[in-house]
């Protein structure tokens, strides 16, 4: 979405409403107009399906020799999007699952799946999920070869990845065309608004959630209109499991698994986001909704504007990002944040909004509504009542040199001490900043290296994170 696109959304300059905001002209007509210029461009030609066909039939044809070899009574199969026809024109991801029988001990079903994953994929890596399995490209394609269980039902599985067969036979008997075109609708809908994929860092909604929503909702249309709707917590339950409850804005109960809420990662800010796009584009269809927006690169002159508008203090402690896959590294970052976020606030360094990012560095920013504070503080003893408590408390500061009082403000002992730290750069800068809550990682590394950024310091970030300053000082829905 660019920046006018954003305007005249924001301003409804397009299209003719009544007093209440409501169309009043053919926004049905927009909308299918929308949706059908949407569609001819994500749906994937026959010449695009053909070529995965030819290379997914191959994959699985050496995959299958490579696991009867070792195990007569194992079988392949193709699951996610592509095997459900779900999957949008440009994506390459090609999902062979591996399945043996239930009675192979676990070891040897990895020592297997390895063996089959670099038969299948000569070239390829091994990576490592619940279990590990070889990933590779073959002609533009990323293919993911994951050994697991066959089982009766997905109530028995022993990892993740034993469910996904059962999620591509259930939909595979509910996805008609109709219903398959607006999967992807859906899903290219959630790409453009930021909400798409259940990795850690987005915590948004997973390929597998999108499609039992759109079935659900009976199509994109319906999945907007309830969505424009939804009162958090929403509980769906597709087969009528009912007995577990989940304590997550967003509930889908797995109806290949009761036990499982296939929402579990969805942030409720994804929750709210899909929420907003839904009415906005239900009121005004625009296809540019469907592109994610490229917020540019905040430059050192905006960044100081903002900076000089806003008259607050940006702090930063910037660090080498951990060697971790972006599933640890995220939540690890959050939580860094989280208690970088306490332990300014509990010294009074109020922080007004802050936010991470990482590449090769990795930067927890704190915007501050107060960034120095006076010399002292105050400290609130005992009511003087409270006899044995006053006495300690009088006693312990009447001679510290360092002090005011104790003295007497309403029925209490107060005194005003000295302020471990006046300034946030102090507390930053400190041995203290390890004692807040930090991702493990992350305390490793700061413990080898870091930097405080204050103030205008922070435009030392403008080269490698621009874009996520630009998303910082230019919020959006
Ligand atoms: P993918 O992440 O490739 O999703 O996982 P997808 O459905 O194919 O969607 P796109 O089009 O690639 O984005 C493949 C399958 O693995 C299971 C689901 O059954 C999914 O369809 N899976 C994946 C989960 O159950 N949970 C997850 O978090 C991820
Ligand atoms: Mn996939």
């Amino acid at each position: 979405m660019s920046e006018e696109d954003a305007e005249s959304d924001e301003h409804g300059t397009s299209g003719t409403f009544d007093e209440h905001g409501s169309r009043t002209d053919g926004g049905r007509d927009d909308l299918e107009a929308v949706v059908a210029a949407v569609r001819e461009r994500i749906e994937p030609d026959a010449e695009e399906r053909d070529r995965l066909r030819t290379v997914a039939d191959r994959l699985i044809e050496r995959a299958e020799t490579a696991a009867t070899e070792r195990c007569p009574d194992a079988d392949v199969m193709q699951v996610g999007s592509t095997a459900r026809d779900t999957w949008i024109s440009g994506d390459r991801d090609i999902d062979i699952f591996v399945r043996f029988p239930p009675e192979l001990d676990r070891e040897t079903l990895e020592r297997y799946g390895l063996e089959v994953g670099h038969e299948t994929l000569p070239e390829g890596h091994e990576e490592y999920a619940e279990h590990p399995y070889v990933k590779g490209t073959v002609e533009g394609f990323d293919i993911d070869v994951v050994p697991c269980f066959r089982l009766e039902s997905a109530t028995e599985i022993r990892s993740a990845v034993d469910r996904t067969p059962f999620h591509t036979s259930y939909l595979q008997a509910r996805l008609d065309d109709e219903l398959t075109a607006d999967v992807r609708l859906a899903k290219q809908f959630l790409k453009g608004i930021g909400a798409y994929g259940s990795d850690l860092r987005t915590r948004g909604f997973s390929g597998y959630l999108t499609e039992l929503l759109v079935v659900e909702y009976g199509g994109f249309r319906g999945l907007l209109e309830a969505a424009a709707e939804w009162q958090p917590p929403v509980e769906l339950d597709p087969e009528d499991h009912g007995q577990e409850t989940f304590d997550d804005p967003l509930v889908v109960i797995d109806p290949t698994d009761p036990e499982r809420n296939v929402a579990a990662v969805c942030a409720a800010e994804n929750v709210a986001r899909l929420q907003h796009y839904a009415r906005r584009f239900l009121d005004t269809p625009r296809t540019e909704v469907f592109e994610p927006d490229d917020p540019g690169s905040l430059d050192e002159t905006a960044l100081h504007a903002h900076l000089e508008r806003r008259g607050t203090t940006p702090v930063a402690v910037r660090f080498e990002a951990p060697d971790l896959v972006e599933d640890q590294l995220y939540p690890q970052l959050r939580k860094s944040l989280e208690g970088i976020t306490t332990g300014l606030d509990d010294r009074g360094f109020d922080v007004f909004r802050a936010t991470t990012f990482a590449d090769d560095a990795a930067v927890i920013v704190a915007e501050l509504a107060v960034a120095d504070r006076p010399a002292v503080e105050r400290h609130d003893g005992p009511p003087i009542h409270v006899r044995s408590h006053a006495d300690g408390f009088y006693e312990a500061y009447a001679d510290d040199p360092d002090a005011y009082g104790p003295f007497i403000d309403g029925d209490r002992y107060v005194t005003e001490r000295p302020r471990e730290f006046t300034t946030a750069r102090g507390f930053l800068e400190s041995d203290r900043l390890f004692d807040v809550g930090l991702g493990a990682h992350v305390e490793t590394a700061l413990t080898e290296e870091y930097e405080v950024l204050v103030g205008d310091e922070i435009a030392a970030l403008c080269e490698a994170f621009g874009r996520e300053l630009a998303r910082y000082f230019e919020p959006r829905p």
